[in-house]
């Protein structure tokens, strides 16, 4: 058995629970002052404050620092190929991102790149991103396909996960999104390229236990409503679990569909409309709202504060993808939560990690700083949770422990 303390821990702040926290409950965090957690073979066994247990064996001192549970990032576009800084100019022209998709550029430029790409080099770039993240307090990734959009580069990108899932520390929870864009090839044969996932892809998918989830780009010009339900559903009975990205740019009934498939998230609800913050409040939706792909498209923001005061729970995740948001930064998107979404820390706080935890169906193994989680977490250079939902720009995490190991902090010697 391999057995650890973390002493010396000024505050460790926490969310409590093995389900996502709604309402007044998602700021309701633990605050514990002067405290410890004791590790077993990578799992929290222990927490408390004052003196710690006498234990022989090895400690990691946290200078009276902050300790959170790991981020967990629930919303990435982590596979692809290329990037697409050419738009940057386009936009700064006033080229709105649907016309760049309708051009044949945007998510379909970055199609025909990532079927170009070999799965070892998607691997790589994929693997380097990842390696950013851990470093920047991320132990948990949910990723999607969808810029493959034909079976084989859907498929490809979908190994790429569960190859990175075996080869580096960072957990990965895999979602299917054939349903990202309509591929050029079937610009005029909708209803075949529909019918393709629905009864070729998404079985294949299931079949070879690939992805965990079924997600769908519900909007103008993409996929409507109607079409959407229809591959949730699809998805649901090969046992994925529906997501679906709503009321991104334009209402057009993403979030009402929530209840109607039983979603257990729905994502970016930039311009959720009332009905559709009711009808996650009343499936228990997690709505996934993503700050920084507001702040890449000069967009407004989610009404998270409509949401909350309704009772739906709220997680904040990157939304890492070439077009939208080339940032992987959930730092970054814990500013723009307090400073955009107008969160208090504790409920960014809660957004980051258990309910982004609840979002991939995590929640009763990581989170939060339980007995019995995972000990995923991170040793901030900071005083107070205050403090990293303050500074911006840097990056503030100082050791990041993942399964209970930091190759970082072994090195740095930090272990004694
Ligand atoms: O979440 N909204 C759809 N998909 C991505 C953008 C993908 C892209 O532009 O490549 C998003 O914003
Ligand atoms: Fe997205």
């Amino acid at each position: 058995m391999v057995q650890y303390l973390i002493t010396n821990i000024g505050m460790l702040a926490t969310p409590l629970g093995t389900s996502a926290r709604r309402g007044a409950e998602q700021g309701r965090i633990r605050i514990l002052r002067d405290a410890w957690i004791l590790v077993e073979d990578g799992k929290i066994a222990g927490i408390g404050t004052g003196d710690p247990p006498l234990l022989p064996g090895r400690r990691v001192d946290a200078g009276g620092k902050l300790v959170t549970p790991g981020l967990v990032d629930a919303h990435t576009h982590l596979i692809f190929g290329g990037w697409r800084q050419n738009e940057l100019g386009l936009k700064l022209h006033g080229v709105s991102y649907l016309e760049i998709l309708a051009r044949g550029g945007g998510i379909l430029s970055t199609v025909k790149s990532t079927r170009e790409a070999s799965e070892d080099e998607l691997l790589d770039k994929a693997r380097a991103a990842l390696e950013e993240m851990l470093a920047l307090g991320v132990t948990t990734v949910e990723a999607k396909s969808g810029y493959g959009l034909d079976q084989e580069t859907e498929l490809k990108q979908l190994r790429v996960i569960h190859r990175l899932n075996e080869t580096q520390p960072v957990d990965l929870a895999a979602t299917f999104l054939g349903a990202h864009a309509l591929p050029t090839e079937y610009q005029n044969d909708r209803e075949a390229y529909l019918r393709l996932l629905c009864e070729t892809v998404i079985p294949r998918v299931a079949e070879e236990g690939l992805a965990e989830f079924c997600d769908v780009f519900c909007e103008t010009g993409v996929f409507t409503a109607e079409e959407s339900r229809r591959i949730l559903e699809a998805g649901k009975r090969h046992g994925l679990i529906p997501k679906i990205h709503a009321d991104e740019i334009d209402p057009i009934g993403g979030s009402l569909l929530t209840k109607e498939v039983g979603a257990i998230s729905a994502e970016h609800l930039i311009v959720c409309p009332t009905e559709g913050i009711a009808a996650m409040a009343e499936a228990g939706t997690v709505a996934c709202c993503l700050p920084a792909t507001s702040f890449y498209l000069g967009s407004t923001y989610a009404p998270v504060r409509d949401m909350i005061r309704a009772g739906v729970p709220v997680a904040l995740a990157s939304d890492f993808n070439p077009g939208s948001c080339p940032s992987l930064n959930l730092q970054f998107v814990m500013n723009l939560g307090c400073l955009r979404y107008k969160m208090t820390p504790e409920e960014v706080l809660t957004a980051v990690t258990l309910n982004g935890a609840a979002a991939i169906n995590r929640a009763d193994s990581i989170g939060s700083l339980e007995p019995g989680k995972k000990a995923d977490l991170v040793i901030w250079d900071a005083p107070d949770l205050d403090y990293i939902c303050y500074r911006m720009g840097s990056n503030l995490a100082e050791i990041v422990i993942k399964d209970g190991i930091t190759e970082r902090g072994w090195t740095r010697g930090l272990l004694n």
